[in-house]
C-alpha cells in the first residue's frame, strides 16, 4: 500500500515525536524537515533518516513533494505556514492550538476550505484511555445529561521557566487551556455560549516569564452546563507529575472524576523527589511509542489512508480557540463574554 509521504515543519520537542511517529508508521515515511535551526533540524533528519532539510519553510512548499505537513512550531506561528502548505495542496496536521488570534483561525479556515485540503488539530486529550471512557459512558446514556463539570491542568513553573523558549509569547491558555476547552466541549457535546475568567500574575515576572500566571474560569454552554476550568503554568516543581489534572463531571443520573496525573499506576522515588512518570501520556514499551500523545498522531495517518473523518475537526479547533479568545478577553476587561463568529 501506498506510504503517507510527511513533512515536519519545526524541529523541536515535539516536532522529532511527530518524527517517531511517522517512523515507526507502516503507512508513512518521513521525507522532509524544516526549521530556521538548521543543525537542529539536520540532527532530527540524521536520526530518522529524512532525506530533505529545509530553514525556510516557504522554500519547503515550492520543492517537496510530501502529501501532508505537520506544522510544530510554536503556538503563535502555525497560520502563514498552514496557508502557504495549503496552497500546494498538502494535507495539514497543525499542533494545538489552531492558532492564537482570530485573524490566524480565520485565515487556516478559509484556506483550507478554498483548497480542499483535509486539515487536523492535535487536540490529543480525546485519546486519553480514562477520558476516552468516559465520553463513551455519557454518550451512552448510562448516566443521563452531562449537568456540571471541573476540570483542571496545570503545568509545573519548569514548563514556562525552562522547557519552552517562547513561553512568554503564549499563555497556559493556549498550550494547556485548548486540551481542557476540547475536552469540555466534547463530553458537553456542545457550543460554549459565555465565560467569566479571573486570572493572576506576578510568580512568572518574577523568574523572569512575561506570562500569565493562572486562570479560573466559568464556562456557560449553550444548552445549560457549566463548568470551571483552572489552567496554571504555577504548580511548584517538586509535584510528581509535570501536569497535575483533574476532571469531575456530574451528571443528571450519574457522574465520573478521573484523576489523571498522581493516578499512582506507578510511583518511583529518588533521593530528592517522588515520580509518577507519564506512562499514559508518551512512553515507550519495547522501543515502540505508547502513550495518547502519540495516538492522536497515529490516527491522523491512519484516517489519510482509510478515507474516514478526522476524530477532531477543523471546526472543533476553531470553536476551541475562539472560546480561548473569550477567556483571555474576559480576564482582561473582568466581565463576562459571549463566544462569537467572526
Ligand atoms: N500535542 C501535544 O501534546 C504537544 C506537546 C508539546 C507541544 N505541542 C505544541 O507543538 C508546538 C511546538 O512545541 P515544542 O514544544 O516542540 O516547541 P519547541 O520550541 O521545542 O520547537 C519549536 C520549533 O519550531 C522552530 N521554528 C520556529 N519558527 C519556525 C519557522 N518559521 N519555520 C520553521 N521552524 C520554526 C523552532 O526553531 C523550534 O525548533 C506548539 O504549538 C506546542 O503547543 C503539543
Amino acid at each position: 500500500m501506498k506510504k503517507i509521504k510527511m513533512g515536519i515543519v519545526g524541529a523541536g520537542v515535539w516536532g522529532e515525536t511527530h518524527a517517531s511517529i511517522y517512523n515507526e508508521h507502516i503507512f508513512a515515511e518521513v521525507v522532509a524537515i524544516c526549521d530556521i535551526r538548521e543543525e537542529r533540524a539536520r540532527q532530527v533528519a540524521e536520526k530518522y533518516n529524512i532525506k530533505e532539510v529545509y530553514t525556510d519553510f516557504r522554500e519547503m512548499a515550492e520543492k517537496s513533494d510530501c502529501d501532508a505537513v505537520a506544522i510544530v512550531t510554536p503556538d503563535f506561528l502555525h497560520a502563514d505556514i498552514a496557508v502557504e502548505f495549503a496552497n500546494k495542496g498538502k494535507h495539514l496536521l497543525i499542533e494545538k492550538p489552531l492558532a492564537t488570534t482570530k485573524e490566524d483561525i480565520y485565515k487556516i479556515v478559509e484556506a483550507v476550505e478554498r483548497n480542499g485540503i483535509r486539515a487536523m488539530v492535535d487536540l490529543h486529550n480525546r485519546w486519553n484511555p480514562p477520558f476516552n471512557t468516559a465520553k463513551q459512558k455519557i454518550a451512552s446514556g448510562i448516566l443521563g445529561k452531562p449537568y456540571t463539570a471541573y476540570i483542571r491542568l496545570n503545568d509545573i513553573k519548569w514548563v514556562a521557566t525552562d522547557m519552552l523558549s517562547w513561553s512568554d509569547k503564549s499563555s497556559i491558555l493556549w498550550f494547556l487551556g485548548s486540551h481542557s476547552l476540547d475536552t469540555l466541549r466534547w463530553m458537553f457535546d456542545d457550543e460554549v455560549k459565555r465565560v467569566y475568567s479571573v486570572k493572576r500574575s506576578g510568580l512568572l515576572k518574577e523568574l523572569g516569564v512575561d506570562t500569565d500566571d493562572i486562570f479560573l474560569t466559568t464556562i456557560e454552554f449553550k444548552n445549560g452546563g457549566i463548568a470551571h476550568m483552572e489552567n496554571g503554568w504555577i504548580t511548584p516543581n517538586g509535584n510528581t507529575n509535570i501536569n497535575d489534572f483533574k476532571f469531575s463531571i456530574l451528571c443528571t443520573e450519574g457522574m465520573i472524576s478521573i484523576d489523571a496525573s498522581s493516578h499512582n499506576l506507578i510511583h518511583m522515588v529518588t533521593e530528592d523527589r517522588a515520580h509518577t512518570p507519564d506512562i499514559l501520556v508518551s512512553n515507550t514499551v519495547f522501543d515502540r511509542c505508547k502513550g495518547f500523545a502519540y495516538e492522536s498522531i497515529r490516527d491522523f495517518i491512519d484516517r489519510l489512508i482509510d478515507g474516514r473523518e478526522f476524530r477532531v475537526s477543523l471546526e472543533d479547533a476553531k470553536k476551541s480557540a475562539l472560546a480561548i479568545i473569550a477567556i483571555q478577553e474576559s480576564a482582561e476587561i473582568g466581565q463576562p463574554v459571549e463566544v462569537v463568529e467572526g
